[in-house]
């Protein structure tokens, strides 16, 4: 083909803290970066994964198209937090069709919520015979909440949006992981993303998904430290957080705040890594990829190097993507890890799966 086949489905990372567009073009059997742009949300729009302000979300949302020039109307959403479950069970073995049919059922007694309140998607990973001979079939479950998963798709559409996929960040960065790094045979990999109000903590072993977990904490608990404990606007203290002279404040005050607020972290950290060892038969973990806009905090990567044990390098969700030269190369780099779900989203296409 002479003509390039352009994409017309953006990528839609709703965070907490911004929300993020991207479009990327299929080139060459890989990827170009044709839109990369987000927009701040004020604190009280999204708290803790709940819209509180649709109409100023919708706003923000609107902007961001614009100032992208976007026209595509298809959009690869994603959720995460308390709203989404996944759960790795072995069932007996079965069809794709069959397990189609009968997985709410199988699905019941893994899922905390009423059944009929979420939606539920599944993948076979591998099937394999059980101590007692029998076949078996290895299932990722993901399901999700029926209200939250409207209350996202609702604000897209209100933006003139059509949300044609719905993922879950955690996948959307193993996707990310994917298409960068490859799927490395012996490596297992911690994929931390370190957002506003969530970190979502993921474990590939050989490539293929081991662990998951979203956990409470991210961001906006060094700010609000800083707020609590010196009495500083939001405005004051996330300057502050980043290093930023602000009038009458100490910065090894501010040092010893953030050090408390990382040591929770590790620790939530440590706690999954144990679950997954427990869980996988104590397996090591290689190396832990950063990413998230909280990964920007001086020293983070340092830190948790030390007190993790393991060596911490931070994400280029852009290493195998073509970035055209109006992009301006110091925004590409500033904004890498603030990407990393985002272009996770915007390699998913309508008919793959
Ligand atoms: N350079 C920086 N240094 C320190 N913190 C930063 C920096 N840049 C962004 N942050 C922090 O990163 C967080 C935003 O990260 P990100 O965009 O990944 O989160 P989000 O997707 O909006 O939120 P969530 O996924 O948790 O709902 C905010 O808490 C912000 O203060
Ligand atoms: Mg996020």
């Amino acid at each position: 083909m002479f003509l390039r086949k352009k994409s017309e489905i953006i990528g839609l990372d709703i965070g907490s803290s911004s929300i993020k567009v991207i479009q990327l073009e299929d080139e060459d059997g890989g990827y170009r970066l044709s839109k990369f742009g987000m927009r701040t949300l004020e604190p009280e729009m999204i708290v803790d994964g709940t819209i509180m302000d649709s109409v100023r979300c919708v706003e923000t949302l609107q902007g961001l198209l614009k100032d992208q020039s976007i026209t595509a109307k298809d959009a690869v959403i994603s959720l995460s937090g308390h709203s989404v479950i996944i759960k790795r069970v072995s069932l007996p073995q079965m069809t794709e069709d069959e397990l189609a049919e009968s997985i709410k059922w199988e699905a019941e007694q893994y899922i905390p919520f009423d059944i009929n309140d979420v939606d539920i998607d599944f993948q076979i990973l591998n099937s394999f015979v059980d101590a007692d001979g029998k076949p078996q079939i290895d299932v990722l479950l993901a399901a999700v909440k029926k209200d939250k998963l409207s209350e996202y798709t609702s604000l897209v559409i209100e933006a003139g949006l059509k949300p044609v996929i719905v993922d879950i960040d955690s996948f959307a960065l193993e996707n990310m992981y994917e298409i960068n790094y490859g799927t490395n045979e012996k490596e297992t990999v911690a994929l931390i993303n370190i957002g506003a109000s969530i970190t979502n903590i993921n474990i590939l072993q050989k490539g293929m998904f081991a662990f998951m977990r979203d956990v409470s904490i991210g961001g906006n608990k060094y700010t609000e430290s800083i707020q609590k404990e010196l009495g500083l606007s939001y405005e004051d203290a996330e300057k502050a957080k980043r290093g930023e002279d602000v009038e009458g404040v100490n910065t090894f005050t501010i040092d010893t705040i953030i050090e408390n607020v990382s040591t929770e972290i590790v620790s939530e950290i440590t706690r999954s890594f144990g679950y997954f060892k427990t869980s996988s038969g104590s397996e090591n973990i290689d190396k832990l990829l950063l990413s998230g806009g909280s990964s920007g905090m001086k020293n983070l990567n340092t830190f948790l190097q030390e007190h993790l044990g393991i060596p911490v390098e931070t994400v280029n969700p852009f290493k195998h993507i073509k970035i055209p030269p109006e992009f301006d190369s110091n925004f590409i780099t500033e904004v890498m890890p603030i990407a990393a779900v985002a272009v996770g989203l915007g390699i998913r296409r309508l008919n793959d799966r």
